[in-house]
């Protein structure tokens, strides 16, 4: 098939540029545009709504539809049917693996979950107050201190040694967050305990007593982890991208995405649902809140709803909503108020003009915060779950992208500063 091109023309340029029109397996076509620089033209599009910054075959979003595929496969199937780690396999190798290469990979994730002792050095620089964000982000980028020099990124086997190191460690490092701050002892990964299984162990046993983690809470935390592995081009992914473009170590580079991920606008956003449900208080106050959400000049915004991509339901979200439902069950807080006003607030908001008109729906931070709540996890340290789910997305796109050739991610601007003039005369 011949190749197709745009046509672009310019007002007082008297030159058409043609330029090639790409169509990916689904999805938007993708114009490239990389022949304009050299024209002297740039593209203009802050925060890159329109812009593909790479290709990719990890996962595909259709925003409109509500389509989430990790590898092609639905997040739904994989919410119901999967665990974590096989996702994570799947994220990082393109393919679901047989049970000989599922059991290996876990194996190995297994015995990478311990930290070296020295990190324990670390913590103990922290106040006991310390945002857990703050602390997983300095940690995780420290880790390059351990690694830095074994690690060629040009090897394919370096890099995976690096992905099933840095997947295995977030949960432990996570933990230590917490007990950090609440000032108990760090609690050893257990070798014959599951991954999430093994995370709630970390979080929540201590010395004094015999492991006691209930199935039904690792279980929706391992789902709870899934559904966080990957979101295509999203702000913490295209900063790990951008950061690895520029061949630095994968732990710096994660590093950099978690502190991306922070931001309340992100990854922050899980936190920042609780804190908004808690100041609400009871179904009583949801319209006035709903009032500031709509007004202009009220900064105030729904946290949990809205998003770049999605313009329906965010698939995660109903998966969220379902565990909710079962953790609350299990825990025998059905009723837990936050979770009502929760309700309250996502009917109220899609049957209204505002959110209707917008296509804001909830996305994924809207019902996990009260799921990890539920579990015992403080809301401090939402965003870190977060980040330990996001990680084997991270860590995928950075090695897809080093997979292949690459360049060094370099944007342009539209300059509207002072032009050239001369320092002053004394
Ligand atoms: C995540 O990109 C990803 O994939 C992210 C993520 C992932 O898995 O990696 O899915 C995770 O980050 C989910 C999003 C979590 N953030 C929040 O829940 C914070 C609240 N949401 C918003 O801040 C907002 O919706 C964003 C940041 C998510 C999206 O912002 P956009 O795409 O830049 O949209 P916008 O700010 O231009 O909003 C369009 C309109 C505006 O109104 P008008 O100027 O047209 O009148 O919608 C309004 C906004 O004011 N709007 C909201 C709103 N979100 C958008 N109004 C009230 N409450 C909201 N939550």
């Amino acid at each position: 098939m011949s190749e197709r091109k745009a046509q672009l023309t310019i007002d007082g340029v008297d030159k058409t540029f043609e330029l090639p029109v790409y169509e990916g397996s689904t999805g938007p076509d993708v114009v490239d545009v990389r022949s304009l620089a050299g024209e002297g033209i740039f593209t203009y599009d802050p925060g890159f709504v329109s812009t593909a910054s790479c290709d990719s075959e990890i996962t595909y979003i259709d925003g409109a539809k509500g389509i989430l595929l990790h590898r092609g496969y639905p997040i739904e199937q994989l919410a119901e049917k999967s665990t974590f780690l096989e996702t994570c396999y799947l994220l990082l190798n393109g393919e679901l693996p047989d049970s000989a290469a599922l059991t290996e990979f876990e194996t190995s994730i297994r015995y990478h979950t311990m930290v070296d002792e020295q990190i324990h050095q670390f913590f103990r620089g922290f106040p006991r107050t310390a945002h857990p964000m703050a602390m997983l982000c300095g940690v995780v980028g420290a880790l390059s201190a351990f690694y830095h020099d074994t690690l060629n990124i040009d090897d394919p086997g370096h890099r995976m040694l690096a992905a099933h190191r840095i997947i295995a460690k977030m949960p432990t490092l996570a933990a230590m967050c917490y007990k950090h701050g609440v000032g108990q002892p760090y609690m050893y990964p257990q070798n014959d305990m599951g991954f999430a299984e093994n995370f709630l162990h970390m979080m929540f046993s201590t010395p004094c007593e015999e492991p006691n983690v209930s199935p039904t809470l690792a279980k929706a935390m391992d789902t709870i982890f899934l559904l966080h592995a990957d979101h295509e081009q999203n702000a913490s992914t295209s900063t790990v991208r951008l950061a690895g473009s520029s061949g630095a170590n994968p732990y710096a580079c994660i590093s950099s995405g978690i502190a991306a991920l922070w931001g309340p606008a992100h990854g922050g956003a899980n936190e920042a649902v609780l804190r908004m449900l808690n100041r609400i208080g009871d179904e009583s106050k949801i319209d006035e809140f709903i009032a500031r959400a709509k007004d202009p000049k009220d900064s105030f915004r729904l946290m949990g709803f809205g998003h770049r991509v999605y313009k329906n339901f965010d698939p995660r979200a109903k998966v969220m909503r379902q565990i909710c439902d079962e953790v609350l069950d299990e825990l025998g807080s059905e009723d837990d108020p936050l979770f009502r006003v929760a309700r309250k607030l996502e009917k109220i908001a899609l049957e209204d003009d505002y959110f209707i008109e917008r296509k804001l729906y909830p996305n994924v931070d809207f019902y996990s915060g009260i799921i990890l709540k539920a579990i015992g996890i403080p809301t401090s340290l939402f965003t870190v779950i977060f980040a330990t789910g996001r990680t084997p997305g991270w860590i995928a796109h950075w090695n897809e992208m080093l997979s292949h050739a690459y360049r060094i991610g370099r944007p342009r601007q539209l300059y509207k500063g002072p032009t050239r003039r001369d320092y002053p005369a004394k």
